[in-house]
């Protein structure tokens, strides 16, 4: 089939539900993974012309963050090769806070194409998707930096967002900061978790140190220890994440989704029920 819109990262977090959203709406994307056909692999240039070719608008996410070494020039070749094939419009995802991604917007926002910027605060979703499920499936869920106040965001609304800014135009040129509709800092997420999934799960205040340690000693790669790290020094605790912003009530007309009500539907699809997950 015919397609114009590619969903770059279609299979993760955010464009796997992007690419739900545009179905929805009638619309098959193309979806940009390295399982895809064509494929479309950060780490290979070449594959990118054929992911690219006759597309008019995409939505970028990068694999895994746009503070990491590379990803400025990934979103500069990307940006380039993008205007070259005639692309006309890009929404890039990216985060709140992050010096490294205001970079990367900055690419996009003066590179000549239409653009939107969809920046997010940190998803709900790192806790059944990302790097908290596991804490969260053993019961012992030891985090830095308990006090700070996070307005997490839903993946789902994020998703809807970035459809609507893809397909509406009057949007093209502007930053669309989202966040979800309240700030909870990691106790409360973990005891909301708890409370919707049924189980018993506790939860230690550790240093940042002491995080960074015991990720080393779980042999977590180093550069996914480097990741984690900075963005909790340099992202979480930055006082411009510590703020509801309601720009998903101006694009949806609606409130965002509270994280209780995150935790209720997402305990019913079992992900947190250690049996169901340990018998997969
Ligand atoms: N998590 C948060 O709290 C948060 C907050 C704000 C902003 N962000 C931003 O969100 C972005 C990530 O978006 P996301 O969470 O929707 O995606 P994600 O779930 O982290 O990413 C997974 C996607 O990346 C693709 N991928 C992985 N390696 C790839 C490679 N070498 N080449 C091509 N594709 C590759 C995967 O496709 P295949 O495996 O199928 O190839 C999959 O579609 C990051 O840039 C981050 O800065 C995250």
């Amino acid at each position: 089939m015919k397609t114009n819109i590619l969903v770059i990262g279609g299979t993760g977090k955010t464009g796997r539900r992007v690419v739900e959203q545009l179905q929805n709406r009638g619309i098959e994307p193309r979806v940009g993974s390295r399982n895809a056909l064509p494929s479309f692999d950060w780490d290979n240039k070449d594959t990118w012309i054929e992911a690219l070719n006759g597309i008019e608008k995409m939505y970028v996410t990068y694999y895994p963050d746009l503070a990491v070494p590379g990803a400025k020039e990934a979103i500069e070749s990307l940006t380039y090769l993008a205007k070259e094939l005639g692309v006309k419009k890009m929404v890039l995802l990216s985060g709140k806070g992050e010096t490294e991604a205001e970079a990367c917007e900055k690419i996009v926002m003066d590179s000549g194409l239409e653009y939107t910027i969809v920046r997010a605060s940190w998803f709900n979703q790192n806790w059944s998707e990302s790097f908290f499920l596991d804490p969260i499936l053993s019961g012992e869920v030891a985090l830095p930096l308990s006090d700070v106040l996070i307005p997490f965001v839903d993946a789902n609304d994020i998703a809807e967002v970035a459809a609507t800014v893809l397909l509406d135009d009057s949007y093209n040129g502007q930053i669309v900061e989202i966040t979800g509709p309240e700030l909870i800092n990691f106790k409360d997420a973990v005891e909301m978790i708890e409370k919707a999934s049924n189980r018993n799960l506790n939860f230690y205040d550790i240093t940042l140190q002491q995080y960074t340690e015991g990720m080393k000693q779980l042999q977590i790669p180093s550069d996914v220890v480097w990741l984690i790290e900075y963005l909790f020094s340099h992202v979480l605790t930055n006082p411009n994440n510590q703020l509801v912003v309601n720009d998903i009530e101006r694009v949806l007309g609606r409130k965002a989704k509270p994280f209780s009500i995150y935790a209720k539907e997402t305990a019913s699809t079992g992900v947190w029920n250690v049996e169901m997950t340990q018998t997969k």
